[in-house]
């Protein structure tokens, strides 16, 4: 299946992906990486993997986000792309775009869902003082960080754990989970049916 990864920054979750699908056995491609800001580290280094990129600065739209999405919509298209793939990603999509690709678009986000939606999440978990925190990949419902779960992965919080070093424990199992529910998904194994996640 070809996968449009969209990024915003670093692009470490696009580079663990563009890994995984280097396997020949892998059953995705990452045929594109869109960035909403230019320039950013992740389009140097998806160039790096021979990926195509593109940049949709979503600031010439100012407040119209639909008119940003349909800019994006259209060069996944023009790409054949099957699979939306958001990975730090950080611009909220509208119920126009999210219900275009709702059950073929996944996202990762750092915490064990249903806790700790929005941002700042392991700032949230060590002020919870939560023993254990994680990150979940999920399919992209119009409700922010609100959809089926597909997998989660967990790491203990430590005694002394400030934000950063809770992150990147948190970023090591992104790396491995992302690939891994990725291809639940590019595979069939993992649809979306009705709101949950059916396997098989
Ligand atoms: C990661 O913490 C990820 O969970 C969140 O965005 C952060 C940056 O990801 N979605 P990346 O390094 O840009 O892939």
């Amino acid at each position: 299946r070809r996968v449009g990864v969209l990024i915003s920054g670093r692009g470490s979750n696009m580079v663990s992906l563009a890994e995984a699908a280097q396997a020949p056995d892998y059953p995705a491609e990452i045929a594109l990486v869109v960035s909403n800001i230019p320039d950013v580290a992740g389009l140097e280094r998806a160039r790096g993997f021979g990926i195509a990129t593109a940049t949709v600065d979503h600031r010439p739209f100012g407040k119209d986000r639909e008119a940003f999405e349909q800019a994006v919509d259209e060069l996944l298209r023009l790409n054949r792309i099957e699979i939306v793939v958001l990975a730090g990603f950080m611009r909220i999509l509208t119920p126009w775009f999210v219900k275009r690709w709702e059950g073929r678009m996944i996202n990762i986000h750092p915490s064990l869902l249903p806790l700790f939606k929005g941002t700042h999440t392991h700032r949230q978990a060590l002020e919870a003082g939560v023993a254990e925190h994680g990150c979940s990949v999920h399919f992209v419902v119009p409700e922010l960080d609100a959809g089926p779960v597909i997998l989660q992965a967990k790491v203990p919080v430590l005694p002394g754990d400030d934000e950063d070093r809770l992150a990147q424990r948190v970023l090591v199992e992104e790396h491995k989970l992302y690939p891994a529910a990725l291809a639940e998904v590019a595979s069939g194994r993992a649809r979306l049916v009705d709101g949950a996640v059916i396997r098989g």
